[in-house]
């Protein structure tokens, strides 16, 4: 049953910004590599954020973002000189937002709406600066704070202390299953969006509502009474 939400914490990367936006700029310096490289530059930086995690050697999201895409072109044997690697660096500040997010954060006004991101502050600022979404969240949260990675439960007990509302009134939405399955153990309500029609990971529990995009969160969640 859908419980009482008062506010909702999104994910970043893959759910809000389209990270596989950078394969327009990929592809101009790598022709037919584009793709492949978005892929592989994005496993990467995850897998960094969660062996660094579990190592206790944190490094910050740009830092571990950077190494991720060195390592990237170099399986692929590309050769990435440090100006490339700059304005391929730079296009992570400037990511599209999916078609529905703005319209969707719209009709989802009535609840507070905050970001809790594995994201820098300054890599999450420009991003929301730039995708035209400065004040339309009142907490921009990021596991900077706490200087470990989702899915530790420190990060997402940020959500709560920050948003002001407790961790039952608090809905978690990302398009990462690994994601959702580390915001439910630690509690949260969540609501997995599966852009990509995948199936579920076997990590033992189950996002509480699974949608095909943030339009069916408005779906769940629009129809809730104002407090
Ligand atoms: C985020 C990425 C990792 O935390 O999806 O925004």
């Amino acid at each position: 049953m859908k419980p009482c939400i008062q506010a909702i914490a999104f994910d970043a990367y893959g759910t809000l910004f389209d990270v596989h936006s950078v394969i327009t700029l990929c592809s101009r310096k790598f022709p037919g590599e584009g793709a492949e490289l978005s892929k592989l530059w994005r496993a990467k930086q995850l897998e960094y954020t969660w062996l660094r995690s579990l190592m206790g050697q944190y490094e910050d999201f740009w830092a571990v973002t950077e190494s991720a895409l060195i390592f990237a072109c170099h399986s692929l044997s590309l050769a990435c000189p440090t100006e490339i690697r700059r304005e391929l660096m730079s296009s992570y500040l400037h990511l599209d937002t999916f078609p529905e997010v703005n319209s969707a954060l719209g009709k989802l006004s009535q609840y507070k709406l905050g970001i809790l991101s594995n994201g820098s502050p300054k890599m999450l600022a420009a991003v929301v600066a730039n995708t035209g979404l400065k004040g339309v969240f009142t907490d921009v949260i990021s596991a900077e704070e706490v200087k470990i990675y989702k899915s530790s439960p420190r990060v997402y007990g940020l959500a709560s202390q920050h948003m002001g509302v407790p961790d039952d009134a608090i809905a978690f939405v990302s398009s990462n299953f690994w994601d959702i399955a580390g915001a439910k153990c630690f509690g949260l309500w969540t609501c997995w969006v599966n852009r990509g029609n995948l199936p579920e990971d076997d990590l033992g529990v189950r996002p509480d509502v699974t949608v095909d995009t943030l339009d069916g969160l408005v779906t769940v969640l629009g129809a809730t009474p104002l407090p």
